[in-house]
């Protein structure tokens, strides 16, 4: 009996395992469909409090980032964050790597011809932060300065279209956080920003700063793959999270100390 029971035991075992192994098997055959089913693949750039950075755990955090958990957990997937540099985000999205794109990416015309974009979910500006005692406050004080522009953003456009008009040189580099780095050691004498970002850097790092009088960009939008069916499910829970209040708690709790 006791042989019995052990061998009617081995037996639901093996089934067990055979099950698995055959569930594994659909997944890699239907990778793509599974993918799409479960996980929601989400990339950003996260060098940009606080929109998206990492808290001291290492886990990513900021506005973007729980916005985007809210769209993952209302459509019911898994969500996957890729952190890369905010120049390869366009790229990732025309090449299907990723299913959305959340960085405090303005939505440009420009960027429009390559990505969809989501309703708007924020609305900054430009400006232009740097040492106090450099006593840079207008545009016209930044002759022979050397501004610094993160890669791939409207402000590297804008900061290359100003610079001839009033004489400056312009650093690129890929990572908004080194801006700040190169602020402090000097290797800059100006950042050019999201107002946002930039209010919270003068506050943390004792910057000051200046609007960019000669823009108005776009406002913040979730860009995705030209022609994806997630465009229009994003807008529907974008509006939702506005009506029910969640968008403004949210802006309360990650953008108020911001403005
Ligand atoms: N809003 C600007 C743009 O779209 C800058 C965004 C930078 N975002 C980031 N996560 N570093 O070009």
């Amino acid at each position: 009996m006791k042989n019995f029971m052990f061998q009617a035991l081995m037996i639901v075992f093996m089934i067990s395992i055979l099950a698995a192994c055959g569930s594994e098997g659909e997944d890699t055959s239907s990778s793509q469909e599974q993918e799409e089913k479960g996980t929601l693949k989400m990339a950003t750039s996260a060098d940009f409090p606080p929109f998206e950075s990492y808290d001291t755990e290492g886990n990513f955090e900021g506005f973007d980032i729980e916005i985007a958990q809210i769209i993952a957990e209302e459509l019911g997937y898994e969500l996957e964050i890729e952190d890369m540099n905010f120049d390869g985000l366009v790229g990732a999205l025309q090449a299907e790597r990723v299913d959305m794109v959340m960085a405090g990416m303005s939505a440009t015309e420009d960027r429009s011809k390559n990505v969809d974009f989501s309703t708007e979910y924020h609305r900054s500006g430009e400006m232009l932060i740097s040492k106090a005692e450099a006593g840079i406050d207008s545009l016209e004080d930044l002759e022979g300065k050397i501004v610094g522009v993160q890669l791939g953003t409207i402000q590297e456009e804008g900061a290359d279209l100003l610079s001839e008009e009033y004489g400056f040189e312009v650093k690129k580099v890929d990572d908004a956080s080194i801006l700040i780095q190169e602020l402090n050691s000097n290797r800059i004498d100006v950042g050019y920003m999201d107002k946002t970002v930039a209010t919270g850097y003068m506050d943390s790092q004792g910057f000051v700063g200046f609007d960019d009088p000669t823009t108005s960009s776009p406002g913040m939008g979730v860009a995705f793959p030209k022609g994806s069916d997630l465009v229009e499910k994003v807008n529907g829970i974008l509006e939702e999270l506005k009506a029910n209040g969640t968008m403004d708690e949210l802006k309360d709790k990650w953008l108020s100390d911001y403005e």
